[in-house]
């Protein structure tokens, strides 16, 4: 009876929802293809041994890959559970929302979105689905900040100098992120001000309605928090911007376009998007459009409604420099469009009862990594493939080297860093030498010679798929691991192959 019941509903939601029911279908599909089986409780997972280090979305999803495919793990999470399970969507604003679609934040196969454009519960709700379907909660050790990550004599890894804690590792998944603690700078005379300030990722309960709201920065957080105070009827709001970056439209079709330029940095053609979003999205509102500044730079913002609240009235976006703070606002230095930061304008007091610091995040550090990942030109994001330090590739940077991109964090790319790692450690030959990494890196930069920023520094989702095809084509003992690291397929069949391959290099007289 309850079944019937269930399936009426169903059929009930599928006719009102159709689009719905079809995005949730297509997801129960990818689920059930591509996730792989969870460990059973009580299974010994044989293979090597990874020490993920940050429990957020790349974190959590790395370690269930690895534990899916017979890996054991260990997550090191700095924070205490409630704010370090779910990494950086644990410590912001409960009115915070995924800016893009969500199908483009599928950062493990086995999440399940109910909606385009989850909020900040939905998303940590899914990370702890993860994390609780892998059994990763038996696996992860909170309130534990890593400072060092060491070999012994034997090639092991050690975290924190404790072998007899922790035991040794075969990799690394170093998954810290680029939004650490939130980034408080300080505003010329900013004593001045008789208001409260606040930083943009901690918002909730604050009261602003009937107050006129400076939001200082003009990234994503400027625009959350410019909403926030929509919604919370404010009577004045305006973006105090230093500079200038792109809005794309929240439109899931016209992203994975602009994510498709699979020269990941300015060509020649760049004016063509360019052009069209300033003719048919900024339109009238063109003047707050960067100049001179490609949009294959920087990574864009993500935004619809923006554009309307400024047309509606409810809301400013100013571009000048801050000359200093007063008791009831902002003196603000105007700067007309095409004029750089710090140069000539006109000054003016801009009002307000309440700031809001929407000046971002700041970096968490790789530095618990060995010095010898940092060299001069081989640095971070100067990686191969940006995640793989090339002198040591047991260790994996996913999403901890991001700049900027037009993509997204949490997507297929975490699977697919995660399995090559794991191919890394288990088949010798595929694993990567040094001066090939280096020598990949350097045909990165000639092939990006010409883009105005570092060959790392920005891309595009359709680049990284070209690297992967790259890297998996060009080396004949990765091919057969091909369905394996695209898909998570096939897991056996590489395996089995890596033993015959040993088998009869040994008997050749040639040990691994
Ligand atoms: C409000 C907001 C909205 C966003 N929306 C989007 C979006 O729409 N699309 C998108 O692609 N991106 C978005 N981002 C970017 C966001 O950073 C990623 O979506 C994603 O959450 C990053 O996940 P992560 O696991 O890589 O890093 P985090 O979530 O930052 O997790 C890293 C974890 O590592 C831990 N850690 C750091 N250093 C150490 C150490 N030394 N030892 C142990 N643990 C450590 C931290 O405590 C943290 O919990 C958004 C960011 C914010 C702030
Ligand atoms: N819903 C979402 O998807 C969402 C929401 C929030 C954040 N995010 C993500 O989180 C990351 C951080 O975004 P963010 O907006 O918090 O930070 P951000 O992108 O680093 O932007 C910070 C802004 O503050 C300005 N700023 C910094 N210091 C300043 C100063 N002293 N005086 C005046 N202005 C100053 C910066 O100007 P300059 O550029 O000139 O330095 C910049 O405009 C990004 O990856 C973003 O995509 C996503």
């Amino acid at each position: 009876m309850a079944l019937i019941d269930r399936a009426r509903s169903l059929l009930v939601f599928a006719v009102k929802n159709p689009l719905a029911f079809l995005y949730i279908l297509l997801q129960e599909i990818l689920a059930f293809v591509f996730s792989p089986a969870p460990p059973p409780p009580t299974g010994h997972l044989h293979r090597p041994r990874i020490a993920v280090i940050g429990g957020g979305l790349t974190g959590v999803s790395s370690a269930a890959h690895c534990v899916g495919h017979g890996f054991d793990v260990e997550i090191f999470e700095a924070r205490p559970k409630a704010k370090g399970l779910g990494g950086i969507w644990s410590r912001v604003n409960s009115t915070s929302a995924l800016q893009i679609h969500s199908i483009m934040f599928r950062f493990h196969p086995s999440v399940k979105w109910e909606s385009a454009y989850p909020s900040q519960e939905q998303i940590k709700k899914q990370i702890v689905s993860v994390w609780e379907k892998y059994g990763l909660d038996k696996k992860t050790t909170f309130d534990t900040p890593v400072h060092s990550v060491k070999k012994d004599s034997f090639g092991k890894w050690i975290i924190n100098n404790n072998t007899a804690e922790y035991g040794t590792f075969d990799g690394i998944i170093a998954a810290v992120g680029s939004c650490g603690d939130p980034k408080m700078v300080s505003l010329p005379n900013h004593a001045n001000f008789k208001g409260p300030t606040f930083h943009s990722s901690d918002l909730d309960g604050k009261q602003v309605k009937g107050k006129k709201v400076l939001v200082i920065g003009g990234g994503a957080s400027a625009i959350e928090a410019l909403e926030y105070a929509v919604k919370c009827e404010a009577a004045e709001i305006d973006v105090l911007s230093r500079s200038d970056k792109w809005i794309i439209p929240r439109n899931v079709f016209v992203d994975a376009i602009l994510s498709m330029n699979i020269f990941g940095g300015e060509t020649s053609f760049s004016w063509i998007p360019e052009w069209l979003l300033r003719k048919f999205f900024y339109r009238d509102l063109d003047d707050i459009s960067p100049s001179g500044k490609g949009l294959y730079t920087d990574t864009p913002m993500v935004n619809s409604e923006l554009f309307d609240q400024i047309r509606a009235g409810k809301a400013r976006w100013l571009r000048g420099d801050i000359v200093s703070v007063e008791e009831n606002g902002i003196l603000f230095n105007h700067r007309a469009k095409g004029v750089p930061k710090g140069g000539p304008g006109h000054e003016s007091q801009v009002q307000g009862d309440v700031i809001i610091m929407a000046t971002g995040f700041k970096r968490p550090s790789l530095s618990f990594l060995p010095d010898t990942v940092f060299e001069d030109r081989y640095g971070p994001p100067n990686w191969y493939l940006q995640v793989f330090p090339p002198q040591d590739p047991s260790i994996c940077a996913t999403n901890s080297t991001y700049l900027n991109a037009i993509g997204t964090v949490g997507n297929y790319h975490i699977g697919i860093y995660t399995r090559l790692l794991l191919m890394f450690l288990v088949d010798p030959l595929t694993r990567p030498q040094e001066p090939l990494m280096k020598l990949w890196i350097e045909f990165t930069r000639f092939v990006k010679q010409f883009a105005p920023t570092g060959a790392f520094d920005f891309f595009t989702y359709a680049e990284l798929i070209y690297w992967y095809c790259f890297v998996s084509i060009v080396n004949p003992f990765r091919w057969k691991w091909v369905p394996f690291i695209f898909f998570g397929m096939f897991r056996g069949l590489p395996a089995t192959v890596v033993e015959q391959e040993d088998r009869l290099r040994d008997s050749n007289g040639k040990a691994k």
